[in-house]
Formats: structure tokens, sequence, C-alpha cells
């Protein structure tokens, strides 16, 4: 595996290959078996697989947030390789934004909802950094964890509006043992909050059942009071229609419909989603 830091490597590396298919996974590091089911898939479907481990300054809306999130350089290359990937792009801040990235993009309705509205800027800065990787790599395919199930919305707005020729892949999210999520900032939970954590999941299924004999108003109070108490404090639940990601009001509305959430648990602020159908 080539661990690259420089754009221009990391073109160049490409066009010594000259492989018929690549594939790109954009991580922010603090890899896990997530990650790794994402780097799997990319390596069993494409000639080079190449992940990018990034921490973006431009999507933190929030410094401590940025100060907080995990860095494991050292294990990431480890696990990368174990897992078969080619090249590892863990360029430097000044690397991708050699000056200030200025530019805003209008991601339509589908970024303007949920993290949208509790992150300003958040998804600004992903399609920022997310479009760069895209000119840097130039990929055929871009693999992405449905945990983000709005930020993959997004990416295929900013590509559409950019024009830009790349398959974005959505991948099943991947759970702990508990059921919670997989993700970067489990590993910043205390243990007794981690083990609590897990209830998120596990009323997120439970509201299935209980969708089939209620009302989307209804499931969403129901979910609201059993995450009311301490450690947690919701942010949101919604209940969208797959595409559009706008609220429905009936079950009938699609025949798509998601739950998303986000709600601290402590400090740490944790998303999740269910699909309905
Ligand atoms: O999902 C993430 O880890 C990030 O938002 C991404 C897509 C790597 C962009 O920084």
């Amino acid at each position: 595996m080539q661990v690259i830091k420089k754009i221009s490597e990391l073109q160049a590396a490409l066009q010594a290959q000259k492989p018929a298919v690549v594939g790109l996974v954009p991580t922010m590091g603090a890899l896990h078996e997530g990650h790794l089911s994402l780097i799997k898939r990319c390596t069993s479907e494409c000639d080079v697989c190449v992940a990018s481990v990034f921490v973006n300054p431009t999507q933190f809306n929030d410094k401590g947030d940025l100060e907080r999130y995990p860095r494991t350089p050292e294990a990431d290359c480890q696990l990368l390789e174990s897992a078969g990937c080619d090249i590892v792009f863990m360029p430097t801040v000044e690397e991708m934004y050699p000056e200030p990235d200025t530019r805003v993009f209008d991601l339509g309705p589908v970024s303007e909802v949920m993290e949208g509205k509790y992150r300003p800027g958040h998804f600004n800065g992903v399609a920022q950094i997310v479009s760069k990787l895209f000119y840097a790599v130039q990929p055929d395919k871009a693999y992405f964890g449905e945990k983000d199930f709005q930020q993959i919305a997004v990416i295929r707005s900013m590509v559409d509006l950019l024009k830009i020729k790349v398959e974005i892949i959505p991948c099943p999210i991947v759970r702990e043992e508990s059921s919670l999520a997989k993700s970067s900032r489990n590993t910043l939970l205390t243990e007794l909050q981690r083990k609590k954590a897990a209830k998120i999941s596990q009323v997120l299924a439970k509201s299935c059942t209980f969708a089939m004999s209620h009302t989307v108003e209804e499931t969403i109070a129901w979910v609201g009071e059993q995450l009311k108490s301490r450690p947690f404090r919701m942010d949101y639940y919604e209940i969208v229609d797959g595409k559009s990601l706008q609220p429905v009001r009936n079950w009938s509305d699609s025949d798509s419909i998601v739950g998303c959430i986000a709600i601290y648990c402590g400090k740490i602020r944790l998303i999740d989603n269910i699909r309905y159908k």
C-alpha cells in the first residue's frame, strides 16, 4: 500500500498504474469496521482502491468538535493495508486548502433540513472537500456509509451541480454487537455512555413495529418519549422521504421512508437512521 501526502504524487501514482476502474473511499480517519466494509466493497469492484484520511476543518461548525475529533493515523494505515487498500491519501490542511475555499454551493432542499438546520455550513464544507477529492482522484466510483444518510443525498446533489462523472455507492450501516451504529465518535463515549447509546438504535428498530399501528406524528412522538431522559438530548427525529429528505405526513406519502435521528449522548452527538419502507 502506498501512503501519499501530495495531490501531484497521488495523480502520478494513478497515472503510472492506469487502472480501468478507480474507487475512492473518503474518510476522516479513526477507522472502524464501517469504513473497512467500504474498503472491502471498493477493492472488490475496482482495480485500484484509494482511501483518503483527512479531518476536514471546513465541515466542522463547532471548533471544539474539530479539536476533539479522534486522530489515529498509524492504526488507520495498518487497518487499510489489511483490508486491501492500494493507496492511502493523507494530505495536510495546507495541501487541500492552499488558500481559503470560498465556494458556496447551492445544494438544494436536501441540504437544508435536519443536519443542514442544526449544523450550518457543515454540508458546504463536505461539498468543498469531497469535490476537491473527486477532482484529485477522478474516481469512477465513490463509497459512502449510509449512517450519514443525508450526506449521501447532498453529495449526489453536489455531483449533479458540478457535473462530476462518478458513481456514488451507498453502503449499509455497520453496527456494534449492541446494535449501536459504528462511528469514529463512539470512541469519545465513556464505557457507560457507550452501553446506554445502544438504546438509540434499539428504539429506532422498535419504532418500526410501533409505526405499523400508529401515524407518522405518533411515531415521532413515541421515539422522542423513549429517548427523553439523560444521558440523551435530542436534536431531532424526523421521518422523511428517502429521496427528497422532506418530512412525510402519512406512511402512504412515499414508497421510500426513512427515520433520521441526531441525539447527544452526554457531550457526544450521534446520528443514526432506520428505513420504514
Ligand atoms: O463522512 C465523512 O467521514 C466525511 O464527511 C467525508 C465524506 C470523508 C468528508 O470529509
